[in-house]
């Protein structure tokens, strides 16, 4: 899936976007300015800002909220990878240095602050407080879910309940409110905003999935692979290869993820038992049911060239190599 062809319903507005985006970005203090444009110059895929117009797009022309909607959302997701990096102590984001790279810890944690009150200024200043609510509840899931995984992270006693609660609330929570924030801002009927929420969450868990695979690969995606394991981050593949295996080989893996995952070929072990033990495939399949989902929601609303561009871009989402 291409996509150019799935932001053609929402081309023009994607642009509109992209200036607000970068507006909101700026700052007096020089040093902020530096870290921020070297931000935009190496900006991501854009998907929650695309599924916010889209959603939109469903019910009725883009509004003035929408656009607020959507430069709140992908502030808040620039702001979350900012922290991500530092806590994940992650060297390598979207190609190039991650800011806690080039700049050191202390940087990174105050310019996702100042990113993350900039998007909440936005929806203040436009008195959008029902946006403001919506996303407020995606930040509080967001730090929640960060802070259950390194909890698990460190006692290393992860099931596949706790990794879905983990990914629901870190990733699926923001792409949710993107998709009911963009709903909410042209759709009048409540049980469609609530569905496209919905559409939202599934997509997003099957996001996250397909980010933990891309762990496991050997394809340059643009950050650092194996990370997880290194962080000792049990994702669905691991989970599920470990509930596959005799006694001995999970004590052993689960000892060489808990005191040797500083090693390299350590790490590489992990990954060859997981890819031997069927652990990528099962995670794969858990990914198209979250996708099915997703796409019987989408069924619910009137078919339009945004439907068709939303079933798109979760196909993208599945089938994406970065
Ligand atoms: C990365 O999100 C963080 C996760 C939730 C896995 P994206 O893959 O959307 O990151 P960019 O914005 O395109 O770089
Ligand atoms: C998603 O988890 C992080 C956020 C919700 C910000 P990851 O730690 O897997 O994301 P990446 O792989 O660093 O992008
Ligand atoms: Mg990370
Ligand atoms: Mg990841």
């Amino acid at each position: 899936m291409r996509l150019d062809t799935i932001k053609q319903p929402i081309a023009a507005e994607l642009d509109v976007f992209e200036q607000r985006f970068r507006e909101a970005m700026r700052s007096k203090v020089p040093l902020l300015d530096k870290v921020t444009w070297y931000i935009v110059q190496r900006k991501g895929k854009q998907v929650r800002p695309m599924l916010v117009l889209l959603s939109a797009r469903l019910f009725g022309p883009i509004t003035e909220a929408s656009y607020t909607a959507a430069s709140l959302v992908e502030l808040l997701h620039t702001a979350t990878l900012v922290h991500d990096d530092v806590v994940d102590d992650a060297y390598e984001r979207r190609g190039f240095f991650s800011i806690n790279a080039l700049w050191k810890n202390k940087i990174a944690v105050l310019v996702g602050d100042f990113l993350l009150s900039q998007g909440l200024l936005l929806s203040v200043r436009q008195e959008q407080f029902r946006l403001l609510a919506i996303v407020s509840q995606a930040v509080k899931e967001m730090a929640e879910g960060e802070l259950l995984q390194m909890e698990k992270a460190r006692r290393l006693d992860i099931k596949e309940d706790i990794y879905y609660e983990i990914i629901r609330q870190k990733t699926a929570s923001l792409i949710a409110a993107a998709c009911s924030a963009g709903a909410a801002s042209t759709a009048t009927n409540e049980a469609d905003i609530e569905r496209i929420r919905m559409f939202g969450e599934k997509t997003g868990m099957a996001f996250q999935i397909r980010d933990d695979l891309f762990d496991f690969g050997d394809d340059d995606v643009g950050k650092p692979l194996g990370i997880d394991i290194k962080e000792k981050k049990m994702t669905l593949p691991l989970i599920y290869a470990l509930s596959q295996t005799d006694r001995a080989t999970r004590r052993r893996i689960i000892n060489l993820v808990k005191n040797e995952s500083d090693k390299t070929e350590k790490v590489n072990e992990v990954i060859r038992f997981v890819r031997e033990s069927g652990g990528l495939e099962y995670a794969r399949e858990a990914m198209y049911r979250f996708r099915q989902e997703a796409f019987d929601l989408l069924d619910g609303v009137p078919d339009s060239p945004a439907r068709q561009s939303l079933r798109d871009l979760l196909v993208f989402v599945t089938e994406r190599r970065t």
